[in-house]
Formats: structure tokens, sequence, C-alpha cells
């Protein structure tokens, strides 16, 4: 079947583009030029860096093979500087342990990006009609229809409340059991609507859909995204040239923590791997961290893209 040019119109504005490619200039003496981009979705971020670095290498990890065929064509012409991989981040080591090559950056941006919400059809957004499911990899079981209609009451009222620091997390969770006991639960608008029920009118938030934490928890629980994170981020500096650097770029409060806190570790050269509060580490730094509070978008940036409001970016140098 021939390819529909049209399908593959760009949607995703890459975030904070204009601190990545700062930051991505100071690390090009370091290591053997490689970038990792971990997060490859429509490449915006890797289309940047190799036209910017014209001696860069790209190794991109995306999970999702249906969006890494749209980056793929997308980035033609750079076939020779980039090397895709359809595979979850959290197995970086899987990869790089292969490679003899000391890496230059790793860069992450997290979260999904804007075609999932507009145009995978796969449930991300609460005001389609769509099914739900939220599987970024379909080779996994595990989807948001078998959330919403087969998981026990209090496991979801336990992510809601977990992943989407939802404080109606109970009686949201109750309503859905209740609901899902006349008729299953099948797209993604009538999750949102049963959500919004559950919500009382004056505690909604204005501009922001009752269900939006409600989604976010069930898409980090389909995809084991916290975990993913934890993992790669605990592997990453292994394969990195002295000064070489880690971005990443997070989209909430979970996402970051996790940065933070394994930043700290690093820096730390902590080996106990006791949460940061507990841990006593005095070992010898791995990394310096290279922005003591987050860096967020411009006021030009949050202008033009209102989907950068949240991104919060992080980064440390391998010393
Ligand atoms: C915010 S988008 C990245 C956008 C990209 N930087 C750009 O500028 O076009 C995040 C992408 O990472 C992918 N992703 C999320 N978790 C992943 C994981 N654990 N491993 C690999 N890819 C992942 C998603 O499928 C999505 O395409």
């Amino acid at each position: 079947m021939r390819h529909n040019v049209e399908d593959d119109k760009i949607v995703h504005k890459p975030v904070m583009w204009k601190e990545v490619l700062k930051f991505a200039g100071k690390v090009q003496e370091a290591g053997d030029n490689i970038f990792a981009d971990c997060t490859l979705g429509e490449g915006g971020h890797s289309k940047l860096l190799l036209e910017t670095y014209k001696d860069l290498r790209i190794i991109a990890f995306e999970r999702d093979p249906e969006i890494l065929e749209i980056a793929k064509r997308r980035l033609e012409e750079y076939s020779g500087r980039i090397e895709f991989i359809n595979d979850n981040f959290a197995d970086i080591e899987g990869y790089l342990g292969t490679k003899k090559q000391k890496l230059s950056g790793f860069l992450y941006d997290f979260g999904i990006s804007s075609y999932h919400f507009e145009k995978s059809g796969r449930g991300f957004s609460f005001t389609g009609n769509e099914p739900l499911d939220m599987r970024l990899d379909k080779r996994k079981d595990l989807n948001a229809y078998y959330i919403a209609n087969k998981y026990p009451e209090n496991k979801i009222r336990e992510i809601f409340w977990e992943y989407g620091e939802e404080r109606w997390a109970k009686r949201i969770a109750k309503i859905i059991c209740e609901r899902r006991k006349l008729k299953s639960i099948e797209t993604s608008d009538e999750l949102a609507d049963i959500v919004k029920s559950a919500i009382p009118a004056k505690f909604r938030v204005r501009n922001i859909h009752p269900a939006t934490r409600v989604f976010q928890a069930i898409r980090i629980e389909v995809n084991d995204e916290l975990n993913s994170i934890r993992k790669s981020l605990n592997d990453a500096h292994k394969y990195l040239a002295t000064g070489g650097m880690i971005i990443a770029i997070s989209f909430h409060s979970l996402e970051d923590r996790i940065v933070k806190d394994q930043f700290r570790r690093l820096a730390k050269g902590c080996v106990c791997g006791l949460p940061p509060q507990q841990c006593m580490c005095d070992g010898k730094p791995l990394v310096e961290i290279l922005t003591k509070k987050p860096f967020t978008p411009s006021e030009e940036e949050l202008e033009e893209n209102r989907r950068s409001r949240s991104a919060k970016l992080r980064a440390c140098r391998k010393v």
C-alpha cells in the first residue's frame, strides 16, 4: 500500500529546544560525538540536533513503532548519522553495553507526543471517541480498557492517587466500578464523562479537563512509565564520556522527582540504593548538577507552544 504523505504532517513541537541545543553545544568535545535521543517521537529534537551539529551522530530510542516510522521518514536525509531502535529506553544497557563508543549526551523528553493525543486513535485524549488502549507498545498485554473494566476498585484508587495525585481517587474509582457493572467502558470519552460526573462541579478547575489526572495515571500504569525512567537514568551515566551530559525534560512532578533524586544520587556517588532522604553515602561524585533549579520554558515559548507550560528541564555532567 502506498504511504500517504499527508499522514506524516508533524504535530509535535519540540519543547525547550533552544535550551537542549545550548547544552548539546557544550558537549561537542566529550566522547565520540554521539547523542542518545531516548524519546525520539516525531524526531523534532533529533532533527534540530542533526541540523545544527554537522558531525553529531544519534542513537534514537522510540517505543512506539508507529511514530518511529514517521520519524524515520522525516529524518531520511540524515540516515547515515542516526540509528533507530524500536525499544524501551529502560533497556539502553542492552544496546549501549555492546558498543565501544562513549556517548556525549543523553536526551530524555518524557511522556507522550502531541501525535499520540491528536492522531494515534488510541484513547489518550478524553475528547475523542476512541477505544481505550493507551499502549505505546502494542506487543504488551495491559491496556487502558483492562484497567477501567477489570482492575479491582482498590487498585484503581491506588493508581489514581499515586500516578495521578488525584484527590478524588476514591470516589472516581467507586463510580467507575458501579458504572461498569451496567455496561463495559469502551471509549475514552465514555471514561472521561464518568470521571467528570464523579468530581463535584465546584471542585473542577477551569480550563483543565477533570479527567486529566486520571488519564495520566492510567497511561503511566499501562506503560510502566516511572519504572522505565528510574532504570534508564540509573544506567545512562555508565555509557557517558567524561564531560558528557544527561538532559531530562519532565512534564509532571512524579517524573521530575525521579530525575532530581537520581541526579542527586549520582552527584553524591551514592551506592546504597536507599531513598534520598535516608542516604548517608559520601562517595566519589559521578556527575555535577548543572541546574540547581530546573529550567522552565521562556515566555516566548509558552506563547507559541501551550504544551510546554508544565515542562521542567534538568541537566547534569559526568565528572
Ligand atoms: C514527548 S515525546 C518526544 C518528542 C520528541 N522529543 C520531539 O521533539 O519530537 C516522547 C516520546 O517518547 C516515547 N517514549 C515514551 N516512553 C518511552 C520509553 N520508555 N522508551 C522509549 N520511548 C518512549 C513516546 O512514544 C513519545 O513518542
